[in-house]
């Protein structure tokens, strides 16, 4: 890494994760992402959802296939975990590079999450076998149970889940508690042991509930887990900044037709990939941690997942830079509204 006020060249960063549906949109978002990140662990969660070895090396293929002519990028796939997943096939997949991890969502936390989890005693064979072959288990760490208050569903998971049972149970068990949005997850983490890892998004060190909800309702800051209170977000730009190497780069870019986040029931999903590492240098710039950015975005993801760091690096500049404006959806008449779309930030990536 080398750094001077202005500029900061770091090591080719990856994202851990990553939501590139598939299709006409695939081939609208790919660009983002794979223009400037070596890897990204590529979520499960299409309609339907990716459950086997053969649908994620068939997803890998469609996703490698709409990588423009000439571009290096790896796609890491995700085996979605349901109530019927077969132990073997998840080991299969991993021993043949098919399958980098398992994505356990609850069923019902979030989007496309309905084929996901109902009963955890369905999926004890599955973690017993992930942590005997040292599978890393990525958390959508979040309680589906409709009376559980939306603002405290990420630390009810922890207590109810992480700390009743699982680590007890699978001490080993490598785990990705995903987008974590709260003190309580931070704190988790960091007093765990090197097992257990976390990925923070953008959005989550720059937002809290009053940006979404106080003066009108902003449709495009809602995601899940949903955006909490401001001592959350200072809990995690502490976390990320403090040298922990248990945190790392995970943007959660996921993208959604404008047609589906302004409506009656709009979906949660923010799509930040275009410009991700800009906010989150201006995150690392504000906590005076710049030197600091690189083990979080290009070092510490590779080290949990046991892969090395990669080669090339990219430089970023303090140079305002606003953001885009909407994509195109090709084949449709609908478009996606980038995080922070028309606003100004204060770096900008100069050499990928
Ligand atoms: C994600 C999506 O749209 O697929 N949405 C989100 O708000 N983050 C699902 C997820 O990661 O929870
Ligand atoms: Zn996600």
């Amino acid at each position: 890494m080398t750094a001077t006020e202005n500029k900061i060249t770091i090591k080719r960063p990856d994202d851990w994760h990553l939501h590139l549906r598939d299709g006409a949109t695939l081939s609208a978002v790919l660009p983002y992402t794979a223009a400037l990140y070596g890897r990204a662990i590529v979520m499960p969660n299409l309609t339907p959802p990716v459950t086997n070895v053969a649908e994620a090396a068939a997803y890998r293929d469609r996703i490698l296939d709409a990588l423009p002519d000439g571009w290096s990028f790896k796609p890491l796939m995700t085996c979605y975990l349901t109530d019927n997943t077969d132990p073997d096939d998840v080991e299969r997949g991993y021993r043949e590079d098919v399958f980098t991890a398992v994505k356990l969502y609850p069923a019902r936390a979030t989007t496309n999450s309905e084929f996901g989890v109902t009963a955890w005693e369905n999926i004890r064979d599955v973690l017993a076998r992930m942590e005997k072959i040292g599978m890393p288990l990525l958390i959508h760490g979040e309680e589906a149970d409709p009376e559980i208050d939306i603002f405290d569903r990420e630390a009810a998971f922890i207590d109810n889940v992480l700390n009743d049972w699982m680590i007890r149970d699978y001490p080993e068990l490598k785990i990705v508690l995903e987008h974590i949005t709260t003190k309580e997850g931070a704190e988790f983490v960091a007093d765990a042991k090197g097992n257990i890892g976390a990925t923070v998004t953008p959005h989550h060190l720059v937002l809290n509930r009053n940006d979404l909800l106080a003066g009108g309702i902003r449709p495009h800051l809602y995601c899940l887990p949903i955006v909490k209170r401001d001592k959350h977000r200072v809990a995690l730009r502490v976390a990320v900044t403090s040298g922990d190497n248990s945190f790392f780069l995970g943007t959660d870019s996921a993208p959604h037709p404008i047609s589906a986040k302004e409506t009656d029931c709009g979906c949660a999903g923010i799509f930040n990939a275009p410009n991700a590492i800009e906010v989150y240098a201006n995150v690392f710039e504000e906590m005076d941690a710049l030197d600091k950015l690189e083990a979080f975005a290009s070092l510490n993801g590779p080290g949990f997942y046991g892969l090395e760091p990669n080669r090339d690096t990219i430089t970023l500049e303090r140079k305002s830079c606003m953001v885009m404006g909407e994509i195109d959806i090709p084949e449709s008449d609908d478009s996606i509204r980038p995080f922070l779309s028309g606003e100004h930030l204060n770096w900008s990536v100069t050499k990928t």
